[in-house]
């Protein structure tokens, strides 16, 4: 790709900002490394509100990008959408928004190619598992998801109908839970991970006891941001259908809670009263999803092992933990 302008939206977050540390770290001109004559813009909410067309048109203006990853979106972990749950119109009307502009924009100024974001937490409540490509539309959210996830789903009808009437070549990916260094710490308002790192290191802090909510028992698939930005910039240059991607670790590859409250005890280096709080709900047991297109089509991708990335992530936290996001003021 010569001359190249690749705009990622939501560039200052937790996925931006690994897709930042894998081009500028990678070796110069490999498969994920930059190329010659690309330049890479990472967008944060303060050049411009994606909300407002006229502001997103701007920023499209400014750079004039030949490829997009969208990545900007209103996201929040289950607390944040159960308390916006009132509001829950929010999560749905700013990411419609979010979306229509952005994939508007680039089908105006004409890029070459958009790949936009989708999450496996979009799928069915009621589904058979494991999830697929093919399962997004095929019955309702969960209800803590309903803005984020109709939202969501939308892009890939509208990445449909831009291909169909305009030829674009507008894609989707489809990431499962995502961690790594610049995450959201917020004890309240963030994912499994980064909340118990930040409720660990608290506990070490303090001399207090580590309790983790639940019994530790149910299983997930966690991706690497690292990884997951290797394989987004795979997307960009490798990968040309309309049809989206799961962008997860393989279903073998699922560890429990327990399993993730160990490394964390081990990588922030915790000796004290750590204990589960069985008397807090589970939630589901398992919602595996299939890697199995996304590995036929790379032939192949080595993730990093999970306690590496943990560790990765736990040394970035408190090494960043004056600036990162830990919800304090
Ligand atoms: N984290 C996960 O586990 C996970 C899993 C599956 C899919 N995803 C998807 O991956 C994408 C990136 O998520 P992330 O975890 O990196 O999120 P994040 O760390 O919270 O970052 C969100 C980004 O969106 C930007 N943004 C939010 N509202 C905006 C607006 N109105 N206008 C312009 N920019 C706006 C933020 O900008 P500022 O910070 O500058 O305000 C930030 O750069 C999202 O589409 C998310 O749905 C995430």
């Amino acid at each position: 790709m010569s001359n190249t302008v690749v705009l990622i939206t939501g560039g200052s977050g937790l996925v931006g900002q690994a897709i930042r540390h894998v081009i500028e770290t990678e070796p110069e001109g490999s498969r994920f490394g930059k190329k010659p004559g690309e330049t890479w813009i990472f967008a944060s909410s303060s050049e411009g509100d994606l909300r407002d067309p006229a502001q997103t048109r701007q920023l499209f203006e400014k750079y004039k990008p030949t490829h997009v990853i969208h990545l900007a979106a209103l996201v929040g972990g289950l607390f944040k959408n159960m308390k916006y749950k009132a509001s829950r119109l929010t999560f749905l009307r700013d990411n419609i928004l979010i979306n229509d502009n952005v994939l508007q924009t680039s089908y105006e100024r004409k890029a070459q190619k958009l790949i936009s974001c989708l999450s496996t937490c979009v799928f069915p409540d009621k589904v058979e598992y494991p999830l697929d490509e093919h399962k997004i539309h095929s019955g309702p959210p969960h209800e803590s998801n309903f803005g984020y996830a109709h939202a969501k789903r939308m892009v890939d009808v509208q990445n449909h109908a831009y291909k169909e009437e305009f030829g674009c070549n507008f894609t989707s990916a489809i990431p499962t839970n995502v961690f790594g260094p610049h995450d959201n710490f917020d004890l309240e308002d963030s994912h499994v991970i980064p909340g118990l790192i930040h409720k660990c290191y608290l506990a070490k802090k303090n001399n207090t006891p580590f309790v983790v909510s639940g019994t530790g028992k149910p299983l997930r698939q966690f991706i690497f941001s690292w990884d997951l930005a290797k394989l987004f910039i795979w997307m960009l240059r490798e990968y040309d259908d309309v049809e989206p991607v799961i962008l997860s670790v393989g279903e073998d590859e699922e560890v429990s809670i327990k399993e993730v409250a160990d490394a964390i005890v081990k990588a922030v280096n915790f000796r004290g009263d750590y204990t589960f709080d069985t008397s807090r709900a589970d939630g589901q047991f398992r919602k595996p999803a299939s890697n199995k297109k996304l590995l036929t089509l790379m032939n192949g991708f080595e993730f990093t092992p999970f306690e590496k990335a943990l560790d990765i992530t736990v040394d970035w936290f408190l090494k960043n933990y004056d600036t990162a996001r830990t919800g304090k003021v």
